[in-house]
C-alpha cells in the first residue's frame, strides 16, 4: 500500500521522535512511513535514535548555510530530494519563515508541550512552557497538535489532551508528565490522522 513519505524535524533529546518510531512499529502509524530526520544541532540524541531506529538522518546547521534562508534553502533541498509528504516539527527549535511554510500548506503539524492558546506563541518552547503554566498557577495543562502556519503556534488544532498539574510540580516533573500522558500519545495519533487524510487526497485526484 501507498503510505505518505514523512520527515521530523528535532532539535533536542527526540522523545517525541522515539514514540513516532514506536508507533510505526508497533502498526500504530501505517498511512505514513518515516523516511527522514533532520536536526538542526549536531548534538541532538534524537539523531541518535534516529539512526537506532535505521532511518536516514541529517544535520543542516543554520550556521553552515549562513543564515534562515540559507538553512530553509538546504532544508527544501533535502526534502524535496526524498520526496517528502508531511513534515512533523517534534521539538524543533527555530521558527520556520512564512515563505518556507507557504511552500507545505496542511502539511506541517507541531507538538506543543500546553493547551493552545495558553502558554504558546513566540518564547514559549521547551521547559519555558511548564515554567509558565506554574507560574500563572493553572490546575490543568496539556499538549496540542496543530497545523503550522505563518503564526507561531497559531495554526489549526487537529489533537489535544490535557494534564492535571499536581502540588509540588516543576518545571522538569510538569514537562515529564506532560510528555507521559500526552505529547507521546497524540503526536502519533496526529500523524496516522493527517498521512490517512493526505492519502485519501491523493486517491481524489487519481
Ligand atoms: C517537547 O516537550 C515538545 O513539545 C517541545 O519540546 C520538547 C521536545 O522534547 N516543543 C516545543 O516547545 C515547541 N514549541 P523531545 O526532543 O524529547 O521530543
Amino acid at each position: 500500500m501507498n503510505r505518505i513519505r514523512i520527515a521530523v524535524l528535532v532539535s533536542g533529546g527526540g522523545t517525541n521522535l522515539q514514540a513516532l518510531i514506536d508507533a510505526q512499529a508497533a502498526g500504530l502509524l501505517h498511512s505514513g512511513e518515516l523516511r527522514l530526520v533532520i536536526s538542526n544541532r549536531p548534538d541532538a540524541y534524537a539523531l541518535t535514535r534516529a539512526e537506532r531506529a535505521g532511518l536516514e538522518a541529517l544535520t543542516i546547521r543554520l550556521a553552515d548555510c549562513g543564515g534562515q534562508e540559507g538553512f530553509e534553502t538546504a532544508l527544501t533541498e533535502a526534502l524535496r530530494a526524498r520526496g517528502i509528504e508531511l513534515i512533523v516539527l517534534a521539538g524543533f527549535m527555530n521558527i520556520l519563515s512564512a515563505r518556507f511554510i507557504g511552500q507545505y500548506p496542511k502539511r506541517i503539524i507541531n507538538i506543543h508541550p500546553s493547551l493552545i492558546p495558553s502558554f504558546c506563541g513566540k518564547g514559549f518552547y521547551g521547559l519555558k512552557v511548564h515554567e509558565a503554566a506554574l507560574r500563572y498557577g493553572v490546575k490543568v495543562t496539556g499538549a496540542t497538535v496543530h497545523y503550522v502556519n505563518e503564526i507561531p503556534d497559531g495554526g489549526q488544532i487537529i489533537l489535544q489532551e490535557p494534564v492535571r498539574v499536581l502540588p509540588g510540580d516543576t518545571p522538569e516533573r510538569l514537562q515529564r508528565r506532560v510528555m507521559e500522558q500526552a505529547e507521546w500519545r497524540i503526536l502519533p495519533e496526529a500523524a496516522e490522522l493527517v498521512s490517512a487524510e493526505i492519502l485519501k487526497d491523493k486517491e481524489r485526484i487519481k
